[in-house]
C-alpha cells in the first residue's frame, strides 16, 4: 500500500489521528520537560547576586505595599535605547532572589532595576516627599508619610523563613541576627562589619535624614540604593551571560 494510502487512514479516523497526535505531543513535550528535572537550576548563578538584607528587605515589602511596580518596572531589556539611558540588561540571577519579581509590565516613570547609587539618601527622601521639589515636571505621586512612620521589623526572623522556604537561601545566622541588622544598617554608629560580610555592598548609615528614629522612608531608600548594584558589571565577560 502507498504511503498516502495509509495516510487517508489516519485522515479519515478522527480517534486515530487524535490518539497518534497526542503520541506525538507527547514525545516532544517529554524532551522538552524532563531534562528539567536533572539540573538544579535553570538560572545561571552570577557572583555577588545575594538575598536582600532585613532593612532592604522592609523596604522592599514597603514598595509592594505602595504599588510603586504599578509606575515602575525593574528589567532593562537588550535593546540599545535601554542600555544606553538604563545601564547593562538585567540577568535572570539579579532578581533570583525576588519573591514575586518586580519586572512590572509599566513604565509610567523610568525603569528602577538599576537606581541604585545613582542618587543620595538626600535626593530620594526629598524627591518622595515631594518629587515635584527635585523634577519640577514629575507626575509621581508623594509619599511624605513614609518619613513619619516609625517601622518595626521585630517580626524579620519570620519574613526570612519565610523566604528560605521558597528557596532563598538565608543561613541561621542571618536569620539569628536579622533585627539586629535592620538596625544596624539605617544607624549612623552601628558596627557593619557583621552586617557587611552577611551582606555586601548594603548602603548603610541614616537614609532619612532623621537618624533618631527608623522610618518607612529608611527602609525603602536602603532598597532604592541597592537596586542593581549586586553584580559588578566591569568583572563580568558579556560572552560569558547566556540570556
Ligand atoms: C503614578 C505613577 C508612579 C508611582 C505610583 C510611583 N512613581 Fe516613581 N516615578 C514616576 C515618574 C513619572 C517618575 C519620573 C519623574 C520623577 O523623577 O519624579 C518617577 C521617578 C522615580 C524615581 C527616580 C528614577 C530615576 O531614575 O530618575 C524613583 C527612585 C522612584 N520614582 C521611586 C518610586 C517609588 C519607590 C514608588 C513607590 C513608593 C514610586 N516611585 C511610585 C511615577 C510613579
Amino acid at each position: 500500500m502507498a504511503f498516502w494510502k495509509k495516510h487517508e487512514k489516519v485522515e479519515t479516523n478522527v480517534i486515530l489521528m487524535l490518539v497518534l497526535t497526542l503520541i506525538t505531543v507527547s514525545i516532544g513535550g517529554l524532551i522538552e520537560i524532563v531534562p528539567l528535572y536533572t539540573i538544579q537550576n535553570t538560572i545561571e548563578r552570577v557572583e555577588g547576586v545575594r538575598p536582600y538584607s532585613p532593612l532592604e528587605l522592609a523596604g522592599r515589602n514597603i514598595y509592594i505595599r505602595e504599588g510603586c511596580y504599578n509606575c515602575h518596572s525593574q528589567q532593562v531589556r537588550p535593546f540599545r535605547d535601554e542600555l544606553e539611558r538604563y545601564g547593562h540588561y538585567s540577568l535572570a540571577a539579579e532578581s533570583m532572589y525576588d519573591h514575586p519579581f518586580q519586572w512590572g509590565s509599566k513604565r509610567t516613570g523610568p525603569d528602577l532595576a538599576r537606581v541604585g547609587g545613582k542618587y543620595s539618601n538626600d535626593w530620594h527622601a526629598a524627591h518622595m516627599i515631594d518629587p515635584r521639589a527635585v523634577v519640577p515636571e514629575s507626575i509621581m505621586p508623594a509619599y511624605p508619610f513614609l518619613a513619619e512612620r516609625v517601622l518595626d521589623f521585630s517580626d524579620a526572623p519570620e519574613h526570612l523563613k519565610t523566604l528560605r522556604v521558597v528557596g532563598v537561601p538565608y543561613s541561621d545566622e542571618m536569620i539569628e541576627a536579622s533585627v539586629e541588622d535592620f538596625e544596624a544598617q539605617a544607624s549612623n554608629d552601628a558596627d557593619w562589619d557583621g552586617l557587611l560580610a552577611r551582606y555586601p555592598k548594603a548602603a548603610t548609615g541614616d537614609f532619612d535624614g532623621d537618624p533618631t528614629r527608623l522610618t518607612e522612608m529608611d527602609a525603602l531608600i536602603a532598597y532604592m540604593q541597592i537596586l542593581g548594584r549586586m553584580v559588578d558589571f566591569a568583572e563580568v565577560d558579556p560572552a560569558d551571560l547566556k540570556q
